[in-house]
């Protein structure tokens, strides 16, 4: 990893990177700029790509200083030269891939992603001409052999959704830059408070913003960090495709991401302490939580994050798949939703598998481990 002991904090960095008092107002929060469209300098009627300084914006599909803020605090904290935010973590998935990637290449991708982006790579990618190889992303030798001439990416989650696989960073960074091809990592479960993949040799981090970056589940947004090399033409291809955040949505995740340190501390706190209650529970079959020791990526993930493993976890529950769907529906403070990261707890019962993934979020843990106390306990057949 990088030294980072001449650095701020992450917390000071959280809090400030990317912000300034508004150079119009003195405003000391960043304004939302909600305009489309901008006075343009002069009569030329030329409008210049905008780096980002005041009066260089022209129109919000290309650029907006309140987005700029977000871009700027989120590449602070990734240790990235760039960012760029997208209306959606797919946004940036789809927009990342689609340049790196052209028709011919080739693309090994972790068979254990959000099945969405799965979906996507799968659907999309063969249509365009670019071949695709999906992979247990933790068998490295699968992974070397599944190396072509033409490969130009490899694409994992770190922590993998929903079964919180992980992912050797250095290793594939390894086998990546031997294939001269890109590693792109989702960092959405672990955000950059945990681990920032740039550290380990990535060479493009992405999320979906929607989940910790914001944290309360009120704005959907993606964002894309690296060098300037490689987000400038994602950053074209999210103003061509016509796929930016509205500026409402990035000033949610500028006020997000300045608690990030703060509640990913107790998300972390919270599942730890939960994943513990589940495994000693009866009617639970097997808790996935890199937390636990005898969870396979455990030692790993230790190493990565400094012990902290974040706030998600899956179970399996000895009553299967139809208890999981009760116990969804018995839990009194979580939701029974998709989407995680959010300060309150979600629970998504996996159709097709006897899994319940659970978003663990910041509420007093006391309250959580008697709420999954009561569900568990309430369904005879649970067990
Ligand atoms: C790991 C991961 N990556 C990407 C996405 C897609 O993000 P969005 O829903 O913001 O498009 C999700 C959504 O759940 C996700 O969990």
């Amino acid at each position: 990893m990088s030294d980072q002991s001449s650095s701020p904090d992450f917390a000071t960095l959280a809090v400030h990177a990317g912000e300034r008092p508004d150079p119009a107002t003195g405003a000391q929060n960043t304004p939302i700029y909600q305009t489309a469209t901008f006075e343009l300098p002069d009569t030329s009627g030329q409008a210049k790509q905008p780096s980002g300084q005041p009066g260089d914006y022209f129109y919000t599909r290309e650029g907006n200083p309140t987005t700029h803020v977000f871009e700027e605090k989120l590449a602070t904290l990734e240790g990235a030269e760039q960012a760029v935010a997208s209306a959606s973590g797919m946004g940036v998935i789809s927009a990342a891939l689609l340049t790196v990637l052209n028709p011919g290449d080739h693309l090994v991708c972790s068979d254990a992603i959000y099945p969405v982006s799965q979906d996507f790579i799968t659907s999309e990618l063969p249509r365009l001409g670019i071949t695709v190889v999906m992979i247990d992303i933790t068998d490295l030798d699968a992974v070397a052999g599944a190396i072509r001439p033409e490969t130009g990416a490899i694409l994992t989650e770190f922590l993998s959704n929903p079964t919180l696989d992980v992912a050797d960073l250095d290793a594939l960074a390894v086998i990546a830059r031997k294939a001269d091809a890109r590693l792109i990592v989702d960092n959405t479960f672990a955000t950059p408070y945990l681990l920032r993949p740039l550290d380990y040799g990535a060479d493009l981090v992405l999320h979906s913003a929607t989940k910790y970056l914001s944290g309360h589940g009120d704005a959907v947004a993606g964002i894309a960090a690296g060098s300037a090399d490689l987000i400038a033409p994602i950053r074209r291809f999210i103003a061509r495709y016509g796929s930016p955040i509205s500026p409402f949505n990035a000033w949610l995740l500028i006020r997000g991401m300045k608690t990030l340190h703060l509640r990913m501390d107790r998300h972390c706190e919270n599942a730890l302490a939960l994943s513990r209650y589940l495994d000693a529970h009866a009617a639970v079959r097997n808790v996935m939580y890199p937390g636990l020791p005898a969870h396979p990526g455990h030692d790993l993930c230790s190493r990565m994050t400094g012990e902290r493993f974040g706030g998600m976890l899956a179970i399996e529950l000895a009553g299967g798949e139809a208890a999981c769907g009760r116990l969804a529906g018995e839990l009194e403070y979580a939701c029974r939703a998709v989407s995680l990261g959010d300060v309150s707890t979600l629970v998504l019962p996996w159709t097709g598998r006897n899994l319940v993934r659970v978003s663990v979020g910041i509420e007093e843990i006391s309250d959580l481990i008697s709420d999954f106390d009561q569900a568990l306990g309430t369904n005879s057949d649970m067990a």
